[in-house]
């Protein structure tokens, strides 16, 4: 018998809505160890709002997310950094000095015998 390996990160039907705008309606994802997925769509499709629920800045009004197969619950940017959702985003806020995998590891820089390590 082989065993399902659950997704990374699944998104069940999730809806989001403004005032006056429905950002997300009754949306679906997954995405599988290891691969890369590009979310494309024109302006105002969407994309920075699933980043925004995913990251725990904004709640869904319906739908959930799962982690490795268990229901993930974002409280906020900090807890999603902790489970492992990194969110570079849109709107620049990036320390220009720093390289592109600085700025991804703002915060959780790896670490060998207590110092920071560039080849972590
Ligand atoms: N905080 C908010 N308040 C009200 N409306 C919002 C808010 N955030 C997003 N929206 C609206 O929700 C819709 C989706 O916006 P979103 O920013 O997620 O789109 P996007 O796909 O990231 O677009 P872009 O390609 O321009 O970045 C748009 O109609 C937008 O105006
Ligand atoms: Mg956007």
């Amino acid at each position: 018998m082989t065993q399902q390996v659950p997704p990374l990160l699944s998104v069940r039907g999730v809806t989001k809505s403004f005032p006056g705008v429905r950002a997300l309606h009754n949306m679906h994802l997954e995405l599988r160890r290891g691969e890369v997925l590009a979310l494309v769509g024109e302006n105002g499709a969407g994309k920075s709002t699933l980043m925004k629920l995913l990251s725990g800045i904004y709640t869904p009004d319906q739908g959930t997310f799962e982690l490795n197969g268990q229901e993930f619950v974002p409280h906020g940017p900090k807890h999603a950094q902790e489970s492992g959702i990194s969110i570079i985003h849109q709107e620049f806020n990036l320390m220009p000095d720093l390289t592109v995998a600085q700025n991804i590891f703002i915060g959780r820089e790896p670490r060998r015998f207590g110092l920071l390590s560039e080849y972590a």
